[in-house]
């Protein structure tokens, strides 16, 4: 089973980049997990650009999330909602004409600072989800909270919060197997 993993932050020191490189190591045994290009390699979305023709990078992560089984996005909460970056490339990925994102089984995850761990961009992504016919599994959730004690030199190390995260990975595997 192939999944990709989409990151919302392009902060190097990202700490939901720190979670998405974990998640290899503790996926479910036969999961092969590529990650996708940063959402910084899309211009912003531009209707005349689309009419010109769809850029390259574009198309590229258009390819990769179709070709995958699954779509795992991991992503920051910015002022209670989805990073503009996040929401540009999910906008993008919406206009083409094979709909990578329809019936795509999501997995969402964030990490944030406060102790609220992204909830509050979770829900508003879920709805932009809903607009792409996606099929984003409910529960459990992951929202790590004060991520910046859970990471250590650009690794996560919380094991506990790992832990966690391995038990939403095992049931997302049975997720996407009930909705291929
Ligand atoms: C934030 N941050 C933040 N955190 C949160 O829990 N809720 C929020 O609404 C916001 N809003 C917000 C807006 C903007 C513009 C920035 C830059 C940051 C803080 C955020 O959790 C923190 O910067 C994380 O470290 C961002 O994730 P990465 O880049 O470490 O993955």
């Amino acid at each position: 089973m192939k999944w990709a993993v989409l990151i919302g932050s392009l902060r190097k020191g990202s700490y939901n980049a720190a979670l998405a490189r974990a998640l290899p190591g503790i996926a479910p045994a036969g999961v092969e997990i590529a990650f996708l290009p940063s959402i910084a390699t899309l211009p912003l979305y531009d209707g005349d650009i689309e009419a010109a023709g769809f850029p390259d990078a574009v198309s590229a992560m258009g390819a990769a999330v179709k070709a995958a089984d699954a779509l795992v996005i991991v992503t920051p909460e910015y002022n209670y909602s989805v990073p503009g970056g996040l929401k540009n490339a999910l906008d993008w990925l919406s206009r083409l004409a094979d709909k990578p994102l329809k019936g795509k089984p999501v997995l969402i995850q964030s990490a944030s600072m406060s102790t609220m761990g992204g909830a509050r961009a979770q829900y508003h992504l879920r709805q932009v989800l809903v607009a792409t016919d996606s099929l984003v599994m409910n529960v459990p959730e992951v929202m790590v909270a004060q991520a910046q004690n859970k990471v250590t030199d650009d690794t996560f190390t919380d094991q506990a919060t790992l832990a966690f995260v391995g038990k939403q990975l095992a049931a997302f595997e049975g997720f996407v197997k009930k909705m291929l």
